[in-house]
């Protein structure tokens, strides 16, 4: 830590539940299940598990999945769905081709398809959000699918889906048109010119078998792309009123043992959606248009890409071990904070999904015929989708500053709140980037206090560690978790606490007469 934006060591701000960013959209707590590596075959999916149901998912996945709070799931990819045919995944197993998986260099063999995927997020409570393959197919699939999953009967492909014994319509609401195509790596890369003009006619196509659907336009794979920002702009001149949403992807690690960017990814995120925003609201304006595009940051997490060897040189393999990155106490506290920064854009990020849910760069670990257990980064993720709840309150925090590699000085404090008015609780999240000392916080309470009268603190977690190093595996299962927190009092109108060097930290305030 070095210097002070505010006036000395301490970081402040005030909590007025008269200042809102906007509604907490259960769908920030997504997540993604790809065909790829371990995440459907052995992850949630193991027909010769011990825990395994009827149906071959794996009971031990599905209870921490619910655990976690996930609200929507992503599927089938990522760079999967780009070559993927979506009718090789439904009808009698036995009749399934198996195929090459050009993404991932893996052997696919369609034991899972749309309709077990639906089955399993029935199981779990989930929304589903299917992605369509824009890559190397088109329009005509796209339409197939939709009519295949939410058409109630009477049709080829509605019959055809009730012929393979899931009588009523999916009806699922939310629809990702292709997925990352500006990327080369893509099966089927295209110009923001072509994908616009694709995009804009499946979207047209697939909004007049169901007009309740809700559609995601595929954005930059990563604010680094050169194309970024110029890919935004063309696809959505030809999207803008055809569509719901734009995405975003990113991921972050860390670089050079260079510790302290790392902590402030969530600056690069920050700036990343507003630039998204900024964009967006150009062509919006443009247009004269009255509506808002909202952001949907489909996958973003913690991976150590700079570790990953690239597909190109794997060989053909069913559900080999790939990007399973082991994480640790500073990547769960990195997560804190990307969680912290989508809750104060809730305003324009509408949905939020953490890429994936297992095994691949993931909060829950299996495996095969053993045990499942929650990586370090399950645990901010898990908290923080409990407790956010009503709106999330607009937080302006002085704090004092770290010098970083990549951002120059950041804030030491990263943090958000939320208030709900039912229950009158407020819950406070915070991360401090600082690595040497405590960060002393005062928080002022006194326009909560005249809504609620005295508050207290119903519950204190905190994620900090010694070994920054330290994860969690399937001899040390907990090894790492956000434990009860000590170090905080409400002082007359003000909460004081200390946040350890590198932790994450979440209170939830309630009224003192409940
Ligand atoms: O989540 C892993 C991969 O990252 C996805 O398949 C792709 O969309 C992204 O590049």
């Amino acid at each position: 830590m070095s210097e002070s934006a505010g006036n000395d060591a301490v970081a402040r701000f005030a909590l007025d539940p008269a200042f809102v960013v906007g509604e907490v959209d259960r769908r920030l707590f997504g997540s993604f299940v790809e065909h790829m590596g371990r995440c459907v075959y052995t992850g949630i999916y193991e027909p010769e598990h011990p825990t395994a149901d009827a149906q071959g998912f794996r009971r031990d996945v599905l209870d921490l999945t619910r655990d976690l709070g996930v609200s929507v799931v992503r599927y089938p990819g990522g760079n999967f769905v780009s070559s993927y045919r979506w009718e090789d995944g439904v009808g009698p197993r036995d009749e399934r081709p198996t195929r090459l998986d050009l993404a991932w260099r893996g052997i696919e063999p369609n034991e899972v398809g749309v309709n077990e995927f639906m089955e399993w997020a029935g199981r779990v409570g989930v929304e589903p959000m299917m992605a369509v393959n824009l890559g190397t197919r088109g329009v005509q699939e796209a339409v197939d699918l939709i009519e295949y999953c939410n058409h109630p009967e009477g049709t080829y492909w509605s019959d055809l889906r009730r012929s393979h014994g899931a009588k009523e319509p999916h009806d699922i609401k939310l629809w990702c048109l292709g997925n990352e195509l500006d990327g080369p790596w893509q099966m089927g890369q295209k110009t923001p010119y072509e994908y616009g003009r694709l995009a804009a006619e499946t979207a047209k196509a697939m909004r007049m078998v169901d007009g309740a659907i809700e559609l995601v336009a595929v954005g930059s794979s990563n604010s680094r792309m050169p194309t970024f920002g110029t890919w935004e702009a063309e696809v959505l001149e030809h999207t803008y009123d055809q569509v719901d949403y734009i995405s975003l992807h990113d991921y972050y690690e860390e670089t050079e043992g260079d510790l302290a960017s790392f902590l402030a990814s969530s600056v690069d995120m920050d700036g990343f959606i507003n630039a998204v925003v900024a964009t967006a609201d150009h062509v919006g304006a443009k247009r004269r248009s009255p509506k808002k595009l909202k952001l949907s940051f489909d996958e973003w997490n913690v991976w150590y890409q700079s570790k990953f060897v690239g597909q190109q040189s794997l060989e053909w393999t069913f559900a080999r071990d790939l990007i399973e990155d082991e994480f640790n106490v500073a990547d769960a506290v990195v997560v804190g904070s990307l969680l912290i920064t989508l809750l104060r854009h809730a305003d324009r990020v509408g949905v939020a999904c953490q890429a994936q849910l297992v095994n691949i760069i993931a909060p829950i670990r299996t495996e095969p015929g053993g045990p499942a257990w929650r990586q370090t980064i399950y645990h901010p993720f898990a908290h923080t989708a409990r407790l956010a709840r009503g709106q999330v309150l607009r937080v302006e925090p002085s704090s004092p500053l770290c010098d970083t590699g990549k951002y120059g000085a950041v804030a030491a404090l990263d943090a958000t709140a939320t208030y709900d008015e039912e229950s009158g609780e407020t819950v406070i999240l915070a991360v401090h980037r600082g690595q040497d000392e405590a960060l002393p916080l005062q928080i002022d309470l006194r326009p909560l206090a005249a809504r609620h009268g005295d508050l207290r603190i119903a519950e204190h977690l905190v994620l900090s560690d010694d070994d920054l190093s330290a994860t969690n595996s399937k001899e040390q299962p907990d090894r790492v978790r956000a434990r009860a927190g000590e170090d905080a009092s409400i002082d007359g109108e003000q909460l004081v606490l200390r946040l350890p060097p590198v932790s994450w930290t979440a209170i939830r305030l309630q009224p003192a007469s409940r």
